[in-house]
């Protein structure tokens, strides 16, 4: 297969149309942008940040079947990028089968990991991939159940749900009404159902970048060095690069990530989030798409997450090789208000090697990640101690 760019707004345009429009889709339409691709970015709200770098934008309700065929149909990207979950992905699934244009990294990869029970069923029952125990329910009394055989204490997540959205843990069978409650209230959709997870007391836990990309006419796959991260809430709030592993453990990394890179299929950038306690590896969920703890890659390797995520998807090589130990802290609203400003932004960038990118998403909110500081060093305690500096020195403030 021959790759051949062209010139965005003429005949010979490569379009591609991002569905999602955040912070990493932001990232990856400067990437494409940079090879003069055409891009499309769709939203459910206006002036989304990739929307604020694309050459034209939508927003629309992307869970709507009808209204997202039409877009698409409209728009003729020969290349869709999912950046989000919450897509009626059944279209992406027609658009793929008719030839229309290339899901990436394919419509079965999407519809699979939207769902728990999907993604956790063909790791761990077709795979034979090691996950925590556990058992779907779909009412208060089958999670009461599951959560005793499988052992307190447990995890509970809405099926469809991201970000730690109606996920719970709980201690004591007594907690399993209201885990049901509250999953309910968090799920994307209501499918009424849970996934019951045993806990896994780990070490730590990681974010294996695997990029499926063609080098010499041939599929390859390539592992960026492990992210470390920590997550609140079923949020991150910082990560790093490289999470120190002993040689056995990042094999087996490598093994579990190959091996549900694989079985997903096409091309493209997948974050695999994996559980660590000395050699041993457990597969916990992987997104068919740059990852958000991926963010320290802007400062850590020679290609960002975001570049390989271009590269990768228009057919062309990429290179994972990671330069130096880095960080990245987030930055959250700290209110609730639209329009909000930044100050301390030239004491954060005077920390050593800081760098920041603001997302500009138009409204923020107390919890909402609306930037994020990078920063290098020497190791990565350096780098974590450097980059939570200059996150905590940017005050949002209400104008
Ligand atoms: N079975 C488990 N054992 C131990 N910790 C867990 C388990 N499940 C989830 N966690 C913790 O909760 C975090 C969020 O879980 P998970 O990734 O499944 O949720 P999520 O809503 O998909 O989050 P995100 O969208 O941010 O990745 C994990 O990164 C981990 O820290
Ligand atoms: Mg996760």
């Amino acid at each position: 297969m021959t790759v051949r760019l062209g010139t965005p707004l003429s005949d010979s345009a490569v379009r591609v149309m991002l569905l999602g429009a955040g912070e990493l889709g932001k990232e990856v339409a400067i990437e494409l942008q940079r090879l003069g691709v055409e891009v499309i970015a769709v939203d459910r709200y206006a002036n989304a940040p990739a929307m604020q770098v694309a050459h034209r934008s939508h927003v629309i309700p992307m869970t709507d079947p009808q209204v997202l065929n039409g877009v698409i149909l409209a728009e003729a990207p020969h290349i869709i990028v999912p950046e989000i979950e919450a897509i009626a992905t059944e279209v992406l699934a027609d658009i793929e089968a008719a030839g229309l244009a290339t899901v990436i990294p394919t419509a079965r990869a999407t519809q699979l990991t939207m769902n728990r029970e999907g993604i956790r069923r063909l790791a761990a029952e077709e795979l034979g991939l090691p996950t925590s125990p556990y058992a779907f329910a779909g009412s208060a009394a089958e999670l009461a159940e599951a959560a005793h055989t499988i052992g307190l204490p447990v995890f509970i997540k809405p099926v469809m749900s991201s970000s730690g959205k109606g996920q719970s843990m709980i201690d004591a069978i007594e907690d399993a009404a209201n885990a049901w409650a509250y999953a309910q209230s968090g799920g994307r959709v209501d499918t009424a159902r849970v996934i019951v997870e045993g806990r896994i007391d780990f070490d730590y836990e990681i974010t294996l970048l695997t990029v499926r990309s063609i080098r010499d006419g041939q599929i390859v796959t390539d592992f960026c060095a492990p992210i470390g991260h920590r997550q609140v809430k079923g949020d991150y709030v910082e990560s790093w690069q490289p999470q120190a592993m002993s040689a056995a453990a990042q094999a087996s990394a490598q093994d579990i990530a190959g091996k549900v890179t694989e079985a997903l299929g096409g091309l493209g950038v997948f974050g695999v989030e994996l559980f660590v306690k000395g050699d041993q590896v457990w597969f916990s969920e992987v997104s068919p798409r740059p990852h958000d703890t991926g963010l320290v890659t802007l400062a850590s390797q020679v290609m960002s997450e975001f570049a390989l995520h271009a590269r990768a998807i228009l057919g062309l090589p990429v290179d994972v090789t990671l330069r130096e130990p880095a960080a990245s802290a987030v930055i959250y609203g700290g209110m609730d208000a639209r329009g909000i400003a930044f100050e301390g932004v030239a004491e954060a960038l005077s920390v050593p090697t800081a760098d920041l990118r603001l997302f500009g998403k138009p409204e923020a909110f107390e919890r909402r990640r609306m930037g994020v500081a990078t920063a290098r060093g020497t190791d990565t305690d350096q780098a974590r101690e450097r980059a939570r500096e200059a996150a905590g020195r940017v005050r949002p403030v209400r104008v």
